[in-house]
């Protein structure tokens, strides 16, 4: 791995706890213990496997809607002598809908029993064209909050991840490209430094899995996986990014449909509707377990291998790593 870095890189690097002598030579992953949340969810069978085409998106290029007023969905009515929402049956054809359209969608969604806890519904956030996709599990008490995913510690940290690589979640406001000089290119090997300089397409758009909180973060449930997982697949078909990074157990498992865990599935590029998906650790976790986030490094200069068309420069031994 060669590294040239100019001081704000090294500051995020910092940030997320990386240290820049660490890393060996050919293999930045090494084995290790990495502590992982309760395995008390299922993926739902009914989440398609990767590789179907991306659909196309309903028009070209769709100009970014009006953000609109994040508005809270009433409380659905129970049903009479229950405690138990009112649910209603998700929208019809989510998958033709454009921005404005899936948006309200979401915001309006009654399909499962988060819509009786939520505050408001949490959308997505960032460049509604962009190469680069995040894909989280679901909105805690802040996002919840904000209306915006995200915006918690775990938070902060994926804004420092991503600013190491060039990608700021403000759409308008992406960091300087990481190809706009190659002497302040944080590169990760030989290869992106080339390749990265004749691209300067950049941006990125951030979403959950799960558009509403679950109670007292509590882990997400089949049923709403699988009620909620056709508006992150369209999201995907209409910012049609050119790499995914998906992370955590339950965004990763639901993507891919396994349930393999995720220190078995790091280290190659998997495919969810035809995008390269790479698999790494959720920041929620980076937090609790810092020994692993030079991992999670090693896995955004692979997302970015692989985002330039590159092949993957190293292998991972996975067998001790359990989340
Ligand atoms: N964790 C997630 O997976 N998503 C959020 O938006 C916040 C925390």
């Amino acid at each position: 791995m060669t590294l040239n870095l100019d001081p704000r890189q090294r500051a995020m690097l910092a940030e997320m706890g990386v240290r820049l002598w660490a890393p060996r030579a050919g293999n930045a992953l090494d084995s290790g213990a990495a502590g992982a949340r309760p395995a008390n969810a299922r993926v739902q069978s009914g989440i398609e496997a990767p590789a179907a085409p991306v659909a196309p998106a309903a028009a070209p290029a769709p100009a970014p809607a009006p953000a609109p007023a994040r508005t809270r969905a009433p409380a659905p009515e129970a049903a009479p002598g229950s405690h138990a929402p009112l649910l209603v049956p998700r929208p019809e054809g989510v998958e033709a809908m454009d921005w404005r359209q899936l948006e309200a969608a979401v915001a309006g969604c009654r399909a499962c029993a988060l819509c009786a806890t939520r505050t408001q519904t949490v959308f997505g956030v960032g460049a509604r064209q962009a190469d680069w996709m995040v894909i989280g599990e679901a909105p805690g008490e802040t996002e919840d909050l904000r209306g915006e995913p995200f915006v918690g510690q775990a938070g902060k940290l994926l804004d420092a991840m991503l600013a190491a690589i060039g990608l700021s979640r403000q759409a308008e406001d992406a960091i300087e490209s990481i190809a706009d000089s190659a002497d302040s290119t944080l590169t990760c090997g030989q290869k992106d430094q080339e390749t990265a300089s004749k691209d300067q397409k950049q941006g990125v758009y951030i979403a959950n899995l799960l558009k509403c909180r679950p109670p007292a973060n509590r882990n997400p449930q089949p049923d709403e996986i699988a009620q909620c997982e056709p508006y992150l697949r369209r999201q995907v078909a209409l910012v049609q990014p050119r790499i995914i990074l998906a992370m955590g157990r339950f965004a990763v498992q639901a993507l891919l449909n396994t349930d393999e865990p995720i220190g078995r599935l790091r280290g190659r590029a998997h495919h969810y509707q035809g995008v390269p998906v790479i698999v790494t650790y959720h920041p929620a976790y980076l937090l609790r377990a810092p020994h692993d986030k030079a991992k999670a490094w090693a896995d955004l200069c692979l997302a970015l291998q692989v985002r330039e068309g590159g092949q993957p420069s190293y292998s991972i031994s996975s067998s001790t790593e359990h989340q």
